[in-house]
């Protein structure tokens, strides 16, 4: 049985509470045409409270675009795992190409988060992708099969259904240069195949996310693929009108 869709907002440094309430109001208004899909949206971690209050009685998911990978303790300017649960968090991404490439955030360091988040009941939604330069050195699959299992050595104990794969090519973000639908198949096909091997069955139920340049002109074609579950949505995920259409085509 293929996983449910889901489809997750990353609204990155964007946004503000007036968004918060105007997009949850719009996707509830849409509530209808969304059955069978799982929405959440991750906004800066500050609008959560408002977002948490805002959905309260909606089926939307919740998600934070970073965590620490300590517990606690003298690290300035960080989110603990406890402290986002309490504030009804569900979703977690993790080593997303724009913190492994702007704050260096390492397969260990992913390895640590995944094992936080998980350990404690969120899911883990796991970023990888290759940059152009590895694409065009036939890296691909070396380089998101190495990020692959740094997320599985943090799952270690914990349940696979708390994982989440997003394949995110660096270079289809936030470019407009959106990967092939059959580009991006080819990569979830491997991921799919390659988290069996090391899952078992298991690894048929992962939720697998496409992200870069998803917009609604695009989404059908690239949800229509036999091993992509849904999206991570970046600017499109702005515009009410915009996300709609996207959460719409995952169905
Ligand atoms: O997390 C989202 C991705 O980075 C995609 O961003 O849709 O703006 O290309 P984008």
């Amino acid at each position: 049985m293929q996983p449910q869709p889901l489809v997750l907002a990353n609204w990155k440094l964007n946004g503000d509470r007036q968004l918060v309430t105007s997009m949850v109001s719009a996707l509830r208004d849409a509530a209808d045409s969304l059955h069978g899909v799982n929405v959440g949206i991750c906004p800066p971690a500050i609008y959560i409270p408002a977002l948490t209050e805002a959905c309260y009685y909606d089926a939307i998911g919740v998600g934070v675009q970073h965590i620490s990978e300590h517990p606690k303790g003298a690290y300035t300017g960080e989110l603990a795992v406890s402290m986002v649960k309490e504030f009804g968090v569900d979703y977690v991404l993790i080593g997303h190409s724009e913190r492994r490439s702007l704050y260096q955030e390492s397969d260990q360091q992913v390895a640590a988060k995944v094992a936080q988040v998980t350990s404690a009941g969120l899911t883990a939604v796991v970023c990888v992708g290759e940059s152009e330069a590895q694409r065009e050195a036939g890296e691909t699959l070396t380089v998101v099969k190495a990020q692959l299992a740094a997320a599985l050595q943090g799952l270690a104990q914990s349940s696979p259904a708390l994982l989440v794969i997003a394949y995110e090519p660096v270079w289809a973000i936030g470019t407009g240069q959106t990967a092939t639908p059959e580009q991006a198949q080819q990569v979830h096909a491997e991921i799919r195949s390659w988290l069996q091997q090391q899952l078992g069955d298991a690894g048929k139920d992962i939720t697998l996310l496409y992200g870069g340049s998803v917009k609604p002109d695009n989404a059908a074609e690239l949800f229509a693929q036999a091993d992509i579950n849904g999206g991570l949505i970046g600017g499109a995920s702005l515009v009410a009108d915009d996300f709609i259409a996207i959460c719409q085509a995952a169905r």
